[in-house]
């Protein structure tokens, strides 16, 4: 979508910023990797089909994506921003007749990057954005069975189980945003600060100067 074209969400670890044609040749680079496929249940694609990926999640309306950086390595205006690359995460609203409903995706497709908060931290991030920019109501995630890190992290942030498929080897999750889930997410991510993604990307050694 375009509604997130220009905008920059810094974390504590981390900043978010839109999928850019820029950065589909690692994105494709690391989609070539067996164990993320397996992990998120993705077919490989060509280079060009991914560019043509990256061009429908910023055009289609029902599509949110941001690529995940290394806040500390990007705040060097010295580093190509492609080597500060750690992942992604979007949302997806999956049904035309409930625009509230949002299907969450996460990777944290550099492996020395997990089990050190930062799925956590760019899914609250992420949730709140959804919360309080798309209106979102509820959050839908569906992983494979064997992803029990993926399953452990989204049931530790209070999603519950609410079908298991067993023709994909699949389990959906839910999480429903009632009053609770707001002031978490607020509480979570009061430290997030909104910018302009192009004046930010001029001024990027800013970042750690504040
Ligand atoms: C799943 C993924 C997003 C989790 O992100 P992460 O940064 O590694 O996870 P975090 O360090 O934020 O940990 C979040 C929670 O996940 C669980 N977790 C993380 N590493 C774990 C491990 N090695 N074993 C079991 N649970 C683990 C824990 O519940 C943890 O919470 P805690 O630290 O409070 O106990 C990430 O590992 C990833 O992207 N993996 C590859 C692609 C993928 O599986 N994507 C999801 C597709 S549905």
């Amino acid at each position: 979508m375009r509604t997130n074209e220009n905008t920059l969400l810094e974390g504590h670890n981390v900043v978010l910023v839109p999928y850019n044609a820029s950065h589909v040749p690692r994105y494709h680079e690391w989609m070539k990797s067996p164990e993320l496929q397996q992990l998120t249940a993705s077919e490989p694609l060509t280079l060009e089909q991914e560019y043509d990926m990256q061009k429908s999640w910023r055009e289609d309306d029902d599509k949110c994506t941001f690529i995940i950086l290394d806040k500390q390595q990007w705040a060097d205006p010295s580093s190509r921003e492609e080597q500060c690359m750690v992942g992604d995460v979007n949302i997806f609203l999956t049904d035309p007749s409930d625009p509230s409903l949002a299907e969450l995706e996460i990777m944290i497709a550099e492996p020395s990057y997990r089990g050190k908060g930062i799925g956590k931290e760019v899914t609250n991030m992420m949730m709140s954005y959804g919360v309080n920019k798309l209106r979102v109501k509820k959050f839908e995630a569906k992983i494979g069975l064997n992803n029990e890190v993926s399953i452990a992290m989204f049931k530790k942030m209070h999603f519950q189980e609410v079908s298991v498929c067993p023709v994909f080897r699949e389990v959906t999750l839910l999480l429903t945003v009632d009053d609770s889930v707001r002031t978490r997410l607020q509480d979570d991510t009061a430290h997030v600060k909104e910018r302009d993604y192009r004046l930010t990307c001029s001024n990027r050694h800013e970042l750690l100067s504040q």
